[in-house]
């Protein structure tokens, strides 16, 4: 093929390689007992109606890191059998070819750093892979209701494990509505160890937040603070620095 023509594919060689190999950790993912039972879990919390979309914080470089790849695979997995269309994505790292490969799966990359600030749709699954505990914190926070909460789940590091290792005078700081909402939250997390890699979906947990554990919460609980600010040391955040505060009644 002369060279002009080369130029002009769709996909340069490279990243034809990674859509492949993205296919294959797709499949890794749903022949695992790790994805058989996760489908269970999410079968029996959506029992009305399929999820309805898809938020993803902090899936990493995919394209170089081959435990971001196979979370990648999950979110597919996910989107294919439950058929859902809205979904969003957005990792500050994420280059152009991988913006590239998300569009091109369905995956609607979102174009400023909102620092986990997005309002959720009723039945959201939400995924936040070995994330910062800010993008969490700042999730709960702006959906800090009730009525929100309980149609959505999110797959994150496990809540318990993060306040237990985490001090004190950090969780304060980084991690209020994390512990805040902890005690009210149901944590799956054993089908996390059958995944045949145990660096990909390890110390995670699907978080469900039931009526029954929310109901009888006073009002007071659901009051918001102001939007969190955090330090700018952090390493593993990335904050926004043009981001203006959002009004969260818009
Ligand atoms: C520890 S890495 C996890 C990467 C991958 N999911 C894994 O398990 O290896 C944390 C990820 O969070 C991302 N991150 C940091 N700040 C973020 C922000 N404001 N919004 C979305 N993702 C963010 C980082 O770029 C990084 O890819």
């Amino acid at each position: 093929m002369p060279k002009k023509n080369r130029k002009c594919r769709k996909f340069t060689p490279r990243s034809q390689k990674y859509k492949k190999s993205i296919e294959e950790c797709t499949n890794a993912v749903t022949i695992s007992l790790f994805w058989t039972n996760l489908l269970a879990k999410l079968n029996e919390v959506y029992v009305e109606s399929n999820p309805s979309a898809i938020l993803c914080y902090g899936l990493g470089n995919f394209l170089e890191s081959l435990q971001s790849r196979y979370q990648l695979g999950l979110l597919l997995a996910i989107k294919n059998v439950f058929k859902i269309k809205d979904c969003h994505i957005y990792d500050p790292k994420f280059t152009d070819t991988e913006l590239q490969i998300l569009a091109e799966n369905g995956f609607e990359p979102i174009s400023q750093n909102e620092e986990g600030k997005r309002s959720l749709l009723p039945g959201t699954f939400v995924f936040l892979p070995h994330c910062p505990k800010h993008l969490l914190n700042n999730l709960l926070w702006i959906n800090w209701e009730k009525v929100i909460l309980t149609k959505c789940v999110i797959f994150c590091n496990c809540i318990d494990d993060t306040i237990t290792l985490t001090p004190n005078k950090i969780v304060n700081k980084i991690a209020y509505y994390i512990n805040k909402i902890s005690p009210h939250v149901v944590m799956e997390k054993t089908f996390c160890n059958e995944f045949m890699y145990d660096d990909v979906f390890n110390d995670m947990a699907l978080h469900i937040f039931p009526n029954e554990k929310l109901k009888d919460l006073e009002n007071f609980f659901w009051e918001r603070d102001n939007e969190p600010s955090y330090d700018t040391e952090e390493l593993e955040f990335t904050k926004n620095f043009n981001f203006l505060t959002l009004d969260i009644d818009n």
